[in-house]
């Protein structure tokens, strides 16, 4: 069954007393009884608590990345298992900022989602052209590449663990959002390319949500497209104000 869902990725902001400031405003303003999903992406250091904080809410929990090991000797690195063993079943992967500038590839993402699906943990997997794509007319390819490099080797039954984040690049953090239009129109395609390579059930049950610049002013908008299922949100997902108003906007 396709879902509705906002997820908030909060990036490298708040620190632990701030994490627990902006997820109690959260737990206050967010009414407890909507059937869209609603997800949070503290920083790693803050996963632990918010997962423990948010317990018995139904604000659910992600990371914003992971490794593609079990374990083992990469210094820095966070894996699935020890998601896990804080309560953490969401992780983002392939965000464009994970692409651009720490050179995740999609082969590198393949084995990111495996892992994590090998874990039977769900993954908000981000794409998303660049403006140099859009303005030679290869936004399209460059979009279906990434899909068929990063996730096409799946089993059909795989993608029910898997929800889509279609972030044009040129979207991101910039105050400039797709039009609804464009977001419809890019949706719509994926959704096909989804059908043709899984077939109708795949591609009607899958949630694409869309990232880039989504605040309170044009949520509403963009969420009431047909094939827009909800929004990966970054800027806005730092305020609980305005947070709520997105998840309400759908
Ligand atoms: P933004 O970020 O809402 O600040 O543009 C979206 C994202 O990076 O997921």
């Amino acid at each position: 069954m396709r879902q509705k869902i906002v997820a908030g990725n909060w990036k490298m902001h708040k620190n632990a007393e701030e994490t627990e400031d902006l997820l109690n405003e959260l737990i206050d303003k967010i009414p407890t009884d909507l059937d869209q999903r609603v997800i949070v992406a503290p920083t790693f250091v803050n996963l632990s608590a918010a997962a423990d904080h948010l317990e018995f809410t139904p604000i659910e929990v992600a990371a914003q990345n992971m490794h593609q090991a079990e374990g083992g000797a990469f210094t820095g690195e966070i894996s699935a298992g020890m998601l896990e063993s804080v309560g953490v079943r969401i992780v983002i992967l392939g965000h464009s900022e994970r692409r651009a500038y720490f050179h995740e590839t999609d082969a590198l993402l393949a084995a990111k989602v495996d892992t994590a699906l090998k874990h039977e943990m769900e993954v908000i997997f981000c794409f998303g052209e660049e403006l140099k794509d859009r303005h030679a007319g290869q936004h399209f390819n460059v979009v279906e590449n990434q899909l068929k490099d990063g996730l096409f080797h799946l089993e059909a039954s795989a993608w029910k663990n898997i929800i889509l984040a279609y972030e044009p690049v040129w979207a991101i953090g910039t105050g400039e959002t797709a039009s609804p239009e464009q977001a419809q129109e890019m949706h719509e395609f994926i959704r096909d390319i989804i059908r043709k390579n899984y077939g109708n059930t795949v591609a009607e049950d899958v949630s694409i949500l869309y990232g880039g610049s989504v605040k309170p002013e044009n949520a509403a908008e963009i969420f009431s497209k047909p094939d827009v299922d909800g929004g990966l949100i970054g800027g806005a997902a730092l305020k609980s104000d305005d947070f709520t108003k997105i998840v309400l906007a759908i």
